[in-house]
């Protein structure tokens, strides 16, 4: 797929001479210790240390991590060539790959080539419009079941909240609820799944206490899937509106070997839109509750908006067009904090990038974080200014220096299920409540596999 991305507006590193075929970038440490320092220092604190490289080297940089080089972007035009015009020699299989696959499996997220494509045009179903159309009924209810238990005046950690309510809403657009009193199971599985990649770096898998409770939690949610499956398979009816899960079961691969998905493949996908498909679309609207309680010009426009257009009703799919200050709020919140705010490839042949030679064999990671805080595409980054995302401002940037759904042909495949997700939950809860940050809570930022809201988000709620 061509995309034209515009000519950047401002100076990367200048072009490489013929000599200089690797970016510039610190020396490799020597000594019994190597790397440990700039490790620890990466671990201590990942933001801080790479935007200092970034200060340092330019627009990309290569790092010194053993025998592979590293090589660390942001620039809009370097994304788009990895991302879009070489799409097809960078795959997936990254370091850190191997425990994602152990838990998800043969899935979108972690194949490539003509498993990924037959993958991809056999899911792709399960969110076109008529689909989001349904889910985006799910969406309101489940937002509005979460309303109707908050008490006015009271205090919640309002990233627990945003958590619960995207997880309901996942459990129902992907299987109607089908896991019936085993939601915590599937829940708690999943948290130990993310605790696994996040301290797997820590200690090798055989002496890792996290990797064996995610194995465990691996073994009790397949057989939760699996019998689920097996139900929807020797059910007679299905279910109205049709659910991910009836979606998956029932794809059949036209245009591939005209055959469908097997019992492990379904588990599969299930698995990975379950985990990719809540606690980003969480942490994205908890921090757009914080950054509206700390603008309330912004938060005054967007209870103007939603009294005009909804007068007190519930929204429903038809509104999200009209909803439009609502959806720029939820996108330059993501911009601030992009839930996934790393990509990372592995060149699969030879390339280049910004002309210097990346051999097969690199491990490329690009900081979406880095790209949505650049003050040559947003001036004074760190505001709060949804009318960024007005089309008149969205057309004088690089298309790519806002992704926080990636870009090409792997881009998030629930990034439209996210969005209208993201716009729905704010404007149910909106116009019901004013959302005010607890004075004193502590906010920070922790970026393990999503960025999240390190001490969770303590606010206070009032009826509006
Ligand atoms: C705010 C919410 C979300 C964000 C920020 C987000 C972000 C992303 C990003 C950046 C990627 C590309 C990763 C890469 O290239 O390495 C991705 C891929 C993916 N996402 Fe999302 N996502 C969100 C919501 C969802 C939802 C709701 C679902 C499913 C219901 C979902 C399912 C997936 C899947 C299956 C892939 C792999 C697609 C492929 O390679 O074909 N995501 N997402």
């Amino acid at each position: 797929m061509q995309v034209n991305q515009p000519a950047s507006l401002a100076g990367k590193n200048p072009a490489p001479r013929a000599a200089d075929r690797r970016p510039p970038g610190p020396p490799p440490r020597r000594g019994p210790f190597g790397s440990l320092h700039y490790y620890y220092r990466f671990l201590t604190d990942s933001i801080g240390f790479v935007r200092e490289r970034f200060e340092l080297y330019g627009d990309i940089y290569c790092a010194p991590t053993g025998d592979v080089p590293l090589f660390v972007l942001r620039h809009p035009d370097h994304l788009w060539e990895v991302l879009v015009r070489d799409a097809g020699k960078y795959g997936k299989t990254h370091s850190g790959f191997d425990l994602l696959q152990h838990f998800l499996g043969q899935s979108l997220l972690t194949t490539d080539g003509e498993v990924w494509r037959r993958q991809r045009r056999m899911c792709q179903p399960a969110f076109d419009k008529q689909r989001l159309a349904d889910y985006a009924t799910a969406m309101v209810d489940e937002t509005r079941n979460v309303g109707d238990g908050w008490n006015d005046g009271e205090t919640y950690d309002i990233s627990r909240e945003m958590m619960r309510m995207t997880l309901r809403v996942v459990c129902r657009t992907l299987f109607s609820h089908d896991v019936g009193g085993k939601a915590n199971t599937v829940a708690h599985a999943m948290d130990a799944f993310r605790t696994a990649f996040e301290l797997s770096d820590l200690l090798p898998p055989w002496l890792s206490p996290w990797q064996r409770r995610g194995d465990r939690a691996k073994t009790a949610l397949d057989e939760i899937i699996y019998a689920m499956i097996d139900d929807r398979r020797k059910a007679s009816s299905s279910p109205e509106p049709p659910d991910l899960l009836h979606m998956l079961l029932t794809a059949i691969d036209y245009e591939g070997d005209g055959g469908g998905l097997s019992d492990k493949e379904v588990r599969d996908q299930l698995v990975t839109m379950f985990l990719a498909g809540h606690d980003t679309t969480s942490h994205a609207l908890t921090w757009t509750w914080y950054l509206l309680s700390q603008n309330p010009d912004a938060e005054r426009t967007l209870h103007a908006e939603l009294d005009d257009v909804l007068g007190g009703r519930l929204p429903t799919y038809a509104d999200l067009d009209k909803l439009s200050y609502t959806r720029w709020c939820f996108e330059e919140a993501m911009r601030i904090y992009p839930p996934a705010y790393t990509i990372a490839r592995r060149a699969e042949a030879d390339a280049t990038i910004g002309g210097y030679e990346v051999p097969r064999g690199s491990e490329v990671v690009m900081w979406i974080y880095m790209t949505h805080q650049d003050s040559r595409w947003y001036p004074n980054p760190r505001a709060f200014i949804p009318e960024r995302f007005s089309p008149e401002q969205v057309a004088k940037r690089p298309k790519l220096a806002y992704l926080p759904f990636a870009a090409g042909s792997r881009a998030c495949i629930g990034k439209v299920f996210a969005a209208i997700e993201g716009q729905l939950v704010l404007a149910t809860l909106a116009q019901r409540f004013r959302l005010r940050h607890e004075p004193g809570h502590k906010v920070a930022m922790a970026p393990r596999i999503t960025l999240a809201p390190k001490h969770g988000m303590r606010m206070i709620v009032t009826a509006r």
